[in-house]
């Protein structure tokens, strides 16, 4: 994919005009699952499934755990866009192929955006299996995916990041997760770029600046997001405790495990968060 500014604005218009070709419905609520949590995909009816190898200039997610596939349907009569799969930095993307397909659910037509991820917990008092809303985010990915000249059509040069998780939807989902009876909270999300594990030691001093949960995805897609001025709501399921925190080695496998086990508490908020949100854009 080309990294050029005027083509990337055309290469997602063009990926757009295909999606929307191949359905009827218009969306203007995106959905991204991270690992572990896909599964929501299989629960949207009257769907419109197309591999991102069919959408033009989109990257193929390389991550075990990710389908990598655009579905659009509907949840409870909800017209929604489901990114089943996202890329990340670890798997030698550019930040613009990162938030790529942000890009082109902007040129859908989208308007509010919830993303997912699995992510380690820091903060004491998280559990395996537990849901948390995000507040605010730390990034210490290394890279900001609008750097390079800026695209004065999506946004503008210098943005506002002091509200990027909607406190609205913060709202919403918290008083939805807890009146489900869901294990969920409220944490600030620290973001590196992997794949290694954090160390113990890197976990004590995220733990310092004030992270509750750590993980490799979500900021660059916020960041993008807000740049074109969507709405973020972001969940983060807890499916391991953080290095060091843990007593076992981590793994992936324990990850996909949690997310797994958890996915039901977490479609149930979804499909719960998702008509107010679709509601208030
Ligand atoms: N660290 C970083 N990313 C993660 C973790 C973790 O412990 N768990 C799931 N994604």
């Amino acid at each position: 994919m080309k990294t050029d500014l005027m083509d990337d604005f055309a290469n997602a218009d063009q990926a757009a005009q295909l999606v929307l070709s191949r359905t009827p419905l218009r969306p203007q609520v995106g959905l991204v699952l991270g690992s572990g949590l896909g599964a929501f995909a299989d629960s949207v009816s009257s769907a419109t499934r197309i591999p991102f190898s069919e959408i033009p200039h989109f990257p193929a997610s390389t991550a075990p755990g990710h389908a990598g596939q655009m579905v659009i349907g509907a949840v409870e009569g909800t017209p929604v866009v489901v990114m089943q799969g996202r890329v990340h930095f670890y798997e030698g993307y550019t930040p613009q192929q990162v938030i790529y397909p942000v890009r082109v659910m902007a040129r859908m037509g989208v308007k509010a955006l919830i993303l997912t991820n699995a992510a380690g917990g820091i903060s004491s008092g998280l559990k395996q299996g537990g849901l948390v809303v995000l507040s605010d985010h730390i990034n210490l990915q290394g890279v900001n995916p609008m750097m390079g000249r800026n695209d004065d059509r999506l946004g503008i040069r210098f943005f506002d990041m002091s509200a990027a998780y909607d406190p609205e939807y913060r709202a919403q989902a918290l008083a939805a997760g807890k009146r489900l009876g869901i294990n969920i909270s409220e944490g600030v999300y620290v973001a590196v770029s992997g794949p290694s594990y954090e160390t113990p030691a890197e976990i004590r001093a995220f733990r310092t600046l004030g992270a509750d949960v750590v993980g490799m995805s979500t900021v660059p897609e916020v960041i993008a997001a807000r740049h074109m001025g969507i709405k973020v709501l972001a969940i983060s399921c807890v499916t391991n405790l953080a290095a060091g925190i843990s007593k076992q080695p981590l793994s992936h496998a324990e990850v996909m495990e949690t997310g797994e086990r958890v996915k039901g508490d977490f479609m149930a908020l979804i499909r719960v968060v998702l008509p107010g949100i679709a509601g208030g854009v």
